[in-house]
């Protein structure tokens, strides 16, 4: 590969690197039995409550509070309650209620959690030079394992079975979140499958370009009012059907991992990822580069929710992944008289909803539109922006914006302590 400064050449280049460095014995990873595994609720363990806790970041330093020492305790009782510790740097800490509310949000995405309590405690000196001297540390190691920030919220679109609607809901979120004027990444993890550049109307190639002296690939960036999407796929560097197949047979983690350390994202509001459809390898790459992602979990209506929701829910506990909310798409058929018809059954996002204990954030009705606007290359929030599954999908982007915790920016406590030692 030969860069030269400043200037781009095809991202594909880049990729070659894939194709050097397989990992064929890779360490053993838990695998994840889709379809058998119980949705019964047993409270989670110990280990899988601090597991959840190591995506919880300190919004200033952008350290884990598990990693900074702050969870001092956690207890689990038999009926599924939950209690944490936490240790702040002063009792007054104004980023305390975030803290708090992301701790008691990542909890109760847990299988088998019926509440959560949090309590607070300060700190001792000690403890304070402690965490200071561990959020040193963190930053002197400086590389961070992905390209992604830590102020960004990652939302991993994701199903138990295939063709639910994933991408459509990945690609019209990301436009509908843009439109409010936020910076959206979308990366297509649908390595083979990818369906993403079609529905975003891109037929460019990526480019990659040199920056700080390592070759980075540039994501096409796509402006919807005062926000932009930025997308990266695997569509969007094989040129031809011979040049997919020559690669099909690599580890598609490896690929993936690619896409978040050597993509330059740059500073990203949220981070949506296309989920290829099941459980599998991409899944595990994401809990362990990404820690912090949360599941949007796509269904349709049917009634057969038992089984999807036993994987989804498989896949979260073993992932440490919380399980953001589920959406119901293809909800219904809404006539042109105004009568609804439940073409795909009913109550599937419902009971989806219950047996992964998550809510049910959004129902995007049926409408032929979704399918003829991604044809055509625009996301239907954009191109029939008054269709009733255009206001469902705006919806659930506010409500996301709202509801969840926006990426702070503000001067607190452990910034302030951290310039006075
Ligand atoms: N609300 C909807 N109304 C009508 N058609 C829809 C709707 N949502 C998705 N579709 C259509 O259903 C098909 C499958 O959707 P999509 O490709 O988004 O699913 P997927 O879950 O990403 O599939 P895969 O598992 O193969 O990646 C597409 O043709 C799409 O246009
Ligand atoms: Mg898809």
């Amino acid at each position: 590969m030969n860069l030269i400064d400043g200037g781009v050449v095809p991202a594909s280049t880049l990729i070659g690197v894939m194709t050097t460095q397989p990992t064929l014995n890779a360490p053993e990873e838990p695998n994840f039995s889709a379809g058998e595994a119980t949705v019964a609720s047993a409270p989670p363990s110990r280990e899988a409550v601090e597991g959840i806790l190591a995506g919880v970041y300190d919004p200033e330093l952008g350290v884990s509070v598990v990693e900074l020492g702050m969870v001092k305790r956690i207890e689990v009782f038999p009926d599924g309650l939950v209690s944490v510790g936490i240790a702040l740097t002063t009792a007054a800490c104004p980023l305390r209620g975030q803290i708090g509310a992301d701790v008691s949000s990542k909890i109760r995405g847990l299988p088998g959690v019926s509440d959560v309590t949090v309590d607070y405690a300060e700190m001792t000196q000690d403890e304070r030079s402690d965490l200071m001297q561990r959020a040193r540390l963190h930053a002197s190691r400086n590389a961070p394992s992905t390209a992604i920030r830590a102020t960004t919220r990652v939302i991993a679109v994701a199903s138990g079975k295939g063709g639910v609607g994933k991408s459509s809901i990945t690609v019209n979120l990301a436009a509908a979140l843009a439109t409010q004027g936020l910076k959206i990444g979308v990366l297509d993890a649908d390595i083979w499958g990818f369906s993403v550049p079609r529905l975003f109307g891109i037929a460019s190639r990526l480019q990659a370009k040199k920056i700080d002296g390592k070759g980075m690939i540039v994501p096409e960036a796509i402006t919807f009012g005062d926000g932009e999407v930025r997308v990266v796929s695997m569509g969007l560097l094989v040129d031809t059907e011979d040049t997919a197949l020559m690669w099909r047979g690599l580890i598609l983690a490896k690929a993936f991992e690619q896409f978040l350390t050597d993509v330059a994202w740059g500073d990203l509001d949220y981070l949506l990822i296309d989920m290829p459809p099941g459980t599998g390898d991409i899944q595990m790459a994401l809990s362990r580069l990404l820690p912090q992602a949360e599941l949007l979990v796509v269904t349709t209506p049917a009634k057969n929710a038992q089984k999807v929701a036993a994987r989804v829910t498989d896949m979260a506990r073993r992932s440490y992944l919380k399980v953001l909310g589920v959406v119901e798409n293809m909800s219904m058929f809404v006539a042109p008289d105004g009568s609804e018809h439940a073409i795909f059954g009913s109550g599937g996002g419902q009971r989806l909803a219950a047996l992964t204990g998550a809510p049910l954030v959004a129902r995007v009705p049926i409408e032929p539109s979704v399918s003829s606007t991604g044809d055509e290359g625009t996301p239907i929030v954009i191109g029939v922006a008054d269709s009733a599954a255009s206001i469902a999908i705006n919806d659930l982007a506010t409500r996301i914006v709202s509801e969840l915790l926006p990426p702070v920016e503000m001067a607190g406590c452990t910034a302030r302590l951290l310039d006075l030692l």
